[in-house]
């Protein structure tokens, strides 16, 4: 909170004047089993300035961290009814001793009974366990048990609830409290993470509670900010009241516009014949018949991919993004419009996005792009294929992915880094045409998801060591995951060579050691239809192992790749590698040798 939210809040608590409330009799014969106490560290950001259904929706994630607590002690999800009212007087005085009080139930319309209201009919822990496979309890488990300080780590978490039952997607999302999404975080926070539901981080991360991050100096700050009122109160007060007025006022339009549902669509002109639409949540629940399970075609660690079609009946994919951080709304759109002015024919096209705020699940963020239908070049290589990649085929892959990346690199405005290039994100369409997906993305995604997962082995395949080591970020990581992307496609290869239970390779050392020796052409796979010249198959290869040189000076750009791939020109020499991955990434004087013949000699100077 800042200081002049706390002066505001001052102020207003001079100016406002207590509302009379009825009196009813209340049956509070029951003591709450809750302790709310652990709440208190979150209720002071729990804002006067925030609309009222920001404001309801902390209140009902402040419950369900409550409940998870009271499933810790007791594995049972829900008080017994007979004490939803003191329960609610419990928060209530909770809430009363705030800066910023208001009555909770009547102001936000819950019903009494709802605090004792759940899932369908799960109340306790067994019974929840009991629906659910041990297989996906221990996966949330694994995903869980971390602190979830981190964006990623939050991610994983997060991720791994989704295969909880009872699936919510058809489930009620508003009204009941606690729903069968709500029992997800609940569940996780109670017996999945080390720790527990009271921990600030799981507070935050599974329950969107918003961190007040000047906690410890507080008490001294408002004293000092208090006297400071008192003093300047009596002269400033109507110009702060007439004041404070506008910037509500404005805030809550931008507010409106910005998160709050509304059911038409806007059309954001970006320029130029783009038109990027602004989707409503109830469209994109509409599109995707509420997120059905039938309609994922992909999952992430930013979230799921759901297949929609938009009333025009044009068949879209909708990426869905995990609420993370419910920070950021203004830059996630900002990203996304520069993503949606970047436009060619080997890159997936934006079509809108969805700023939503939704009762039962929180901020939701989710982008519309054009469906690619004949899946992704990852399902091609390595999935149940009926039949391998032709020559010719790979051939326009391979280019077309060139021509997208150089694009993304050099001809867009301010150029971008993809940052995850792999098979899985080269999506094919009928015509085997490549079109790069998810550019621009990573910035979106909760930090660090997108090329960091939980196999940091897994990443290391396709991620430049420059950028996985020191987290130096170029085009030319860029270079480095195409080439692996390239070698893959060449050799059918994936880019972590498995052999025995825990050793791995990596392609790129594989090839490497191939080309070292001569043998380029046994890098290209077996069985591949239409072969082409020997020629062109080997610039293929060595433009491969060039593009993934552990040094990224090596390395040539995208623009330098098309030409090489669409003309004569040939291969530049490839320079000689260190033997380590952590050895002098960074050199720029390494010695230079032809290819194909070098000696162990040279290859072990290192
Ligand atoms: C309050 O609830 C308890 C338990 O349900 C019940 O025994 C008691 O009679 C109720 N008291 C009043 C005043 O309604
Ligand atoms: C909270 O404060 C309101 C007045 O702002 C009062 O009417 C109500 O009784 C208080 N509730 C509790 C539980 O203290
Ligand atoms: C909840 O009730 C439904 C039918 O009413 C039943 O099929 C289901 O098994 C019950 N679930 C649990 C966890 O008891
Ligand atoms: C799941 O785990 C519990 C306890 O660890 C065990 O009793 C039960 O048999 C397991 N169920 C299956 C299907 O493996
Ligand atoms: C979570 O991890 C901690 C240590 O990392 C371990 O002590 C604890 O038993 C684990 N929790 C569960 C439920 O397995
Ligand atoms: C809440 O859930 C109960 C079942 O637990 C159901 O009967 C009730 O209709 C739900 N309330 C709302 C408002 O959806």
């Amino acid at each position: 909170m800042s200081k002049f939210q706390i002066f505001i809040s001052i102020i207003l608590a001079f100016c406002s004047v207590a509302a009379s409330q009825p009196i009813i009799t209340r049956n509070t014969t029951v003591k709450c089993p809750l302790d709310f106490s652990i709440i208190r560290q979150f209720t002071e950001g729990f804002r006067p300035s925030e609309p009222v259904s920001d404001q309801c929706l902390l209140i009902v994630q402040g419950i369900r961290l409550v409940q998870s607590d009271y499933l810790r002690r007791t594995n049972s999800f829900l008080p017994p009814s007979s004490s939803s009212e003191s329960c609610w007087n419990d928060y209530q005085n909770l809430i009363n001793q705030s800066s910023n009080s208001f009555d909770i139930r009547t102001t936000c319309g819950f019903q009494t009974q709802w605090i004792a209201q759940g899932c369908e009919n799960i109340t306790t822990r067994s019974e929840y366990e009991n629906i659910n496979s041990n297989a996906t309890l221990n996966g949330v488990l694994q995903a869980c048990n971390q602190s979830l300080h981190s964006g990623e780590a939050c991610a994983t978490c997060t991720t791994s609830l989704s295969a909880l039952l009872p699936s919510d997607v058809q489930g009620v999302r508003v009204g009941n409290v606690s729903d069968c999404t709500a029992f997800k975080s609940i569940y996780a926070a109670a017996f999945a993470n080390l720790d527990g539901p009271a921990n600030r981080d799981t507070a935050q991360r599974l329950f969107a509670l918003p961190l007040d991050s000047s906690k410890s100096n507080k008490k001294h700050r408002n004293t000092l900010i208090a006297v400071f009122s008192l003093l300047v109160f009596a002269s400033f007060v109507i110009a702060f009241v007439g004041f404070w007025w506008m910037w509500r006022k404005k805030r809550e339009k931008k507010k409106t516009k910005g998160i709050l549902d509304s059911n038409l669509s806007h059309l954001d002109s970006i320029g130029g014949n783009n038109a990027l639409i602004k989707f409503s949540y109830s469209e994109v629940e509409k599109a995707t018949k509420n997120f059905s399970l039938s309609n994922i075609i992909g999952r992430g660690g930013y979230g799921n991919v759901y297949k929609g079609v938009l009333p025009d009946r044009t068949e879209v994919a909708l990426k869905r993004f995990k609420n993370c951080s419910a920070a950021g709304d203004a830059s996630f759109a900002h990203e996304v419009r520069i993503i949606a002015s970047v436009r060619h024919v080997n890159l997936v096209a934006l079509r809108g996005y969805c700023i939503a705020m939704t009762k039962s699940e929180g901020h939701q963020r989710i982008i519309v792009c054009d469906l690619v239908k004949n899946g992704s070049l990852h399902d091609h290589l390595f999935g149940p294929a009926e039949k391998k990649l032709s020559w010719p085929i790979r051939q326009k892959i391979a280019l077309g992915t060139a021509r997208g990346l150089a694009y993304l690199h050099n001809g867009a405005q301010p150029s971008i880094i993809h940052r995850d290039i792999k098979a899985g994100n080269i999506l094919l369409d009928e015509d085997f045409e490549p079109k790069v997906a998810d550019f621009g993305l990573a910035k979106i995604a909760p930090e660090g998801v997108s090329h960091m997962s939980t196999h940091v082995a897994g990443t290391m395949g396709y991620v430049a060591p420059e950028y996985a080591l020191y987290g130096k970020l170029t085009e030319r990581s860029d270079v480095y995951s195409f080439g692996i992307v390239l070698l893959e496609l060449v050799s059918g290869k994936k880019a972590l060579l498995k052999h025995g239970d825990d050793q791995h390779t990596l392609l790129a050392d594989w090839a490497w050691s191939l080309v070292k020796v001569g043998r380029p052409l046994d890098i290209v796979e077996e069985g591949t239809p239409e072969l082409g010249p020997p020629e062109i198959m080997e610039k293929y290869v060595m433009l491969a192992v060039l593009c993934s040189h552990p040094q990224l000076y090596a390395r040539p750009t995208m623009d330098q790749v098309v030409k090489i791939l669409d003309s004569n020109e040939p291969v530049p020499v490839i320079p000689e590698r260190p033997n380590s991955f952590t050895a002098n990434v960074f050199g720029t004087e390494t010695p230079i040798s032809s290819t194909g013949s070098n000696s162990m000699s040279s290859y072990s100077t290192y």
